[in-house]
């Protein structure tokens, strides 16, 4: 093959940094491909943490992020910004990840100029189109559009079946790049190889001052069908729980988002053992998954990665995509009554058995081998060409 494979790589906010960076290294391995990373930053501080890791450099930066930005401006500025580049360097592939409004806008501008697209955690559905929101509608839409669909596990491969995307339908935009054929792959999750590849780098937690007599319960939580009360509530939980257990602390790197944050720091600044903290680097941030006691979170990223450390993670949600780990025990969706997360926080605490009952490592995610067997099905396709 005498022509590199030019694969553009867009990614926007920091879950899609972590999983795609596994992604965009393998690619630069590979002398059959030219690999073009496109970031929107839709986020940009905790999106810039996650390319200083993995030492990317983008090659184009469309610097999007306004703050408070809102769904509208934000995906017609993708379309509009992604266009131009799409005309200007006319990839092979596109490749994009996952939920968020840069995956959906991206995928859907890829659509318009006609390039193949890959869809990265493809075939993740709550089928609820307000639970998450955006996101599910998002993810149906890439997928939608999308044309080789790369799912994290068999559950996911079955709901792009069942969406009508059937194996061994032609796409239109394929026709010429690909021999028609396959569209849906079972590769697993690439946050799994990112995982694997940041818990190998020893990380000190000293800066954070972590007491070794506490238990450290770990809080993330930012989702938008939580602003408001939902997130009122959480707040109200933690604070019932820090006054009746003298020896746990609540750790809370407090995502960017002003509508978490306003909320957030009303209630909980200057709570004794509630330590609120800024979005921690991946490193420390998985360094801490693995301390802690119980993780609370209403995080897609942290449902996946904490199963494999062995911790018990509670789901500030109603519904999940990712119903794996909570098929296997480790995960409990709670949602956001305050009661339900007070009382399932206390028995953890309180009684042993049950405690052990979900401490269990378990990964039905990934076995870190995800980015290698996208970049493989891919090649797999131009070779036959
Ligand atoms: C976005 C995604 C969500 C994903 C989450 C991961 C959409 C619609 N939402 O939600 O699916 O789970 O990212 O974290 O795609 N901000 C900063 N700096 C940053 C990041 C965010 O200041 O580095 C602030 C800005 O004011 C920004 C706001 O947060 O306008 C909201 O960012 P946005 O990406 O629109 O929404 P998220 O809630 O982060
Ligand atoms: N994460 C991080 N620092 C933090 C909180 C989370 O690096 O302070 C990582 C986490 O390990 C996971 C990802 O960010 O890989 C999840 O991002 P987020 O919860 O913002 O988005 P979601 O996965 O819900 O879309």
């Amino acid at each position: 093959m005498d022509k590199k494979i030019k694969t553009a790589v867009i990614f926007g906010t920091r879950p899609e940094a972590i999983k795609m960076a596994p992604l965009v290294l393998e690619l630069k391995n590979r002398p059959e491909f030219e690999p073009v990373t496109i970031v929107t930053a839709q986020h940009r501080q905790m999106l810039d943490q996650v390319l200083e890791l993995f030492d990317i450099t983008p090659d184009y930066d469309l610097n999007l992020m306004k703050p408070n930005q809102n769904l509208w401006s934000l995906t017609s500025d993708i379309l509009l910004q992604t266009k131009e580049i799409f005309e200007k360097i006319n990839p092979d592939i596109v490749l994009v990840h996952g939920d968020t409004t840069t995956a959906f806008a991206s995928a859907l501008s890829a659509f318009y100029a006609r390039v193949p697209i890959g869809h990265v955690e493809a075939g993740l559905r709550t089928f609820n189109k307000d639970y998450p929101f955006p996101e599910e509608i998002n993810r149906v839409l890439a997928d939608a559009v999308s044309d080789l669909h790369f799912a994290p596990t068999e559950g996911s491969v079955q709901n792009l079946l069942n969406s009508g995307i059937k194996e061994g339908v032609s796409s239109g935009a394929l026709d010429n790049a690909y021999e028609p054929g396959r569209r849906i792959y079972k590769t697993g999750n690439t946050v799994i190889d990112a995982l694997l590849y940041t818990v190998k780098k020893g990380v000190d937690l000293s800066e954070f001052g972590l007491s070794d007599n506490l238990k450290t319960i770990l809080l993330t939580s930012h989702r938008r069908e939580n602003f408001g009360k939902p997130l009122e509530n959480i707040c109200d939980a933690i604070l019932e729980l820090v006054q009746k257990n003298k020896d746990i602390e609540i750790v809370y790197p407090v995502h960017l988002n002003p509508n978490v944050r306003n909320t957030v720091f009303n209630k909980l600044s200057g709570v004794e053992r509630v330590k609120l903290i800024e979005p921690l680097e991946y490193a420390p941030f998985c360094a801490l998954m693995k301390k802690a006691h119980i993780i609370l979170t209403d995080s897609g990223g942290v449902q996946e990665e904490a199963p494999s450390l062995g911790v018990p993670v509670l789901v500030l949600r109603d519904e999940t995509e990712r119903p794996e780990a909570v098929e296997c025990g480790c995960v409990k969706l709670v949602g956001t009554n305050k009661e339900k997360i007070t009382g399932t926080v206390q028995k953890l605490l309180d009684d042993v058995n049950f405690y052990n009952s979900m401490k269990m490592a378990v990964n039905p995610y990934g076995d870190g081998l995800a980015s290698k067997r996208i970049v493989d099905i891919i090649l797999s396709r131009y070779i036959q060409q």
